[in-house]
């Protein structure tokens, strides 16, 4: 299940820019009409400009034309799975609305969430009518 978009973010992982942390982070979204994008962390000197795995994912393929999003795949190498930072709640949540979020690790360990159980009462569009 979801094996394509899991490949694409284990592939994705290990372009991963992380000199700093060293902490590898794979993601991938995938449309409603199975199209899937990958990304990885991007890390630059000047720490706080970090771009994180699954904003690039998202944002190659808002770039690319793509829309309606159903699913983000995030893999790490660690035992604890990593869910998206707040950040990224955000950005997935006014590009995507309700995502299907795919947790997984190296070590063979998967969880999903809703995104709507990790970002409750969220901020978007609709406050700025
Ligand atoms: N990171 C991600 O790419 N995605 C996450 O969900 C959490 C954190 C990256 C940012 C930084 O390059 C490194 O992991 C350590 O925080």
């Amino acid at each position: 299940m979801h094996e394509a978009l899991k490949e694409a973010a284990l592939a994705a992982r290990q372009r991963a820019h992380a000199p700093f942390s060293r902490f590898l982070v794979g993601a991938a979204v995938e449309t409603a009409d199975g199209r899937i994008w990958p990304g990885c962390n991007v890390e630059n000197s000047s720490y706080g400009l970090t771009m994180c795995a699954e904003r690039t994912a998202i944002f190659s393929a808002v770039a690319a034309g793509a829309r309606h999003f159903v699913r983000c795949a995030v893999v790490v190498d660690t035992p604890k799975l990593t869910p998206p930072c707040g950040a990224c709640r955000q950005v997935l949540w006014d590009l995507c609305g309700d995502l299907e979020i795919v947790l997984f690790n190296l070590q063979g360990d998967e969880a999903a969430y809703r995104l709507a159980d990790l970002l409750p009462h969220p901020f978007d569009a609709t406050f700025l009518d």
